[in-house]
């Protein structure tokens, strides 16, 4: 079993990450956090309560976290993903409420009360993860991994030329979970840009009887017609749920030891991520030094067919 936290910011393709997450059963989804990223706090907690609510799953803890980065100022993608958060599509509000507790706090209860067991998944801004990092350092020695979603290696970002959205929008936070010394799976643009839903599958997808596969229909339709026909982009990119299948099925990716860092002075390169990838010895001078030890995973290929299969099985046969 894998016992997940997903650190969130509704969000198109978080709601579709969320959706994943209630259809496997290899995932226990032991809390969800919501952080500002894609769009406020107020909206990014108002989607998660109710995505959370529509699937009918009140039982999982959901906190509200961080309403802004720890030190840059706050940036948003609604352009990218509406108004609300969830392409403007109009959902009642929710009933369930977020628990008490602040998201640092549940992040911080619920990793330490499971040595070992708990995947750390952020697929938002690191916002919620580095501040509990500094109020329970412990955290570091306790999580079983950390799986994010965030940064672009060898590919150009999405936000800037060289940043990606979620590292670019707290680069500090980006900086601190990093640097914690604890094993961490980072899922970038290099693989998520590929991993393409198209418009025929949500359609095949969505019945009637499903407000679920309904409502990935309307997110999926409403961007590639409000964002991305201006654009080019005929297919909707699945950066958060793959991020989150890498959590459960890893091998469902390639990855590669590196020495992950993040440009924090850069006024151009703000939250670029900079990857040392680890040398192999029969390829350099046995003299020369690592630039850095390897302090992650990264992801440099992904099995893209056997990614989307998976999502719309596990879709289909949940929530259809
Ligand atoms: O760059 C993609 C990431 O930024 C995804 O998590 C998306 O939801 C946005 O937050
Ligand atoms: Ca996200």
């Amino acid at each position: 079993m894998h016992r997940i936290i997903l650190d969130t910011d509704p969000g198109l393709d978080d709601a579709l990450a969320l959706f994943l997450a209630l259809a496997s059963p290899e995932v226990q989804l032991v809390a969800i956090t919501t952080v500002s990223g894609n769009v406020h706090i107020d909206l990014t907690t108002r989607n998660a309560l109710t995505l959370l609510e529509l699937t009918g799953r009140t039982d999982i803890p959901l906190a509200r976290g961080c309403d802004r980065p720890i030190i840059r100022q706050p940036v948003i993608a609604d352009y990218v993903h509406g108004h609300n958060g969830l392409g403007g599509i109009e959902l009642p509000e929710p009933q369930l409420q977020p628990v008490s507790q602040h998201a640092v706090d549940l992040i911080i209860e619920k990793v330490m009360a499971a040595p070992r067991e708990i995947i750390l998944v952020p697929i938002g801004p690191l916002t919620n993860i580095a501040m509990a990092l500094r109020k329970e350092p412990r955290i570091a020695e306790y999580v079983r991994e950390v799986v994010i979603m965030g940064g672009a290696l060898r590919v150009p970002g999405n936000v800037t030329p060289e940043a990606e959205f979620n590292i670019y929008a707290d680069p500090h936070a980006a900086h601190m979970v990093f640097h914690a010394g604890w094993p961490i799976r980072l899922v970038t643009l290099d693989v998520t840009n590929k991993t393409l839903l198209q418009r025929e599958q949500v359609q095949a997808l969505a019945s009637n009887s499903s407000p679920v596969t309904r409502l990935i229909q309307q997110m999926v339709v409403n961007f590639l017609d409000r964002f991305g026909q201006s654009r080019g982009i005929t297919a909707f990119q699945m950066h958060d749920p793959l991020c989150l299948a890498a959590a459960f099925q890893p091998e469902i990716i390639t990855w590669e030891p590196a020495y992950v860092d993040v440009e924090l002075a850069g006024s151009l390169t703000l939250g670029e991520t900079v990857a040392y990838f680890a040398k192999r010895t029969e390829d350099i001078d046995p003299s020369l030094e690592y630039l850095h030890p390897p302090n992650m995973l990264t992801s440099i290929g992904v099995d893209v067919e056997r990614f989307i299969s998976l999502y719309i099985d596990r879709i289909k046969s949940t929530f259809q």
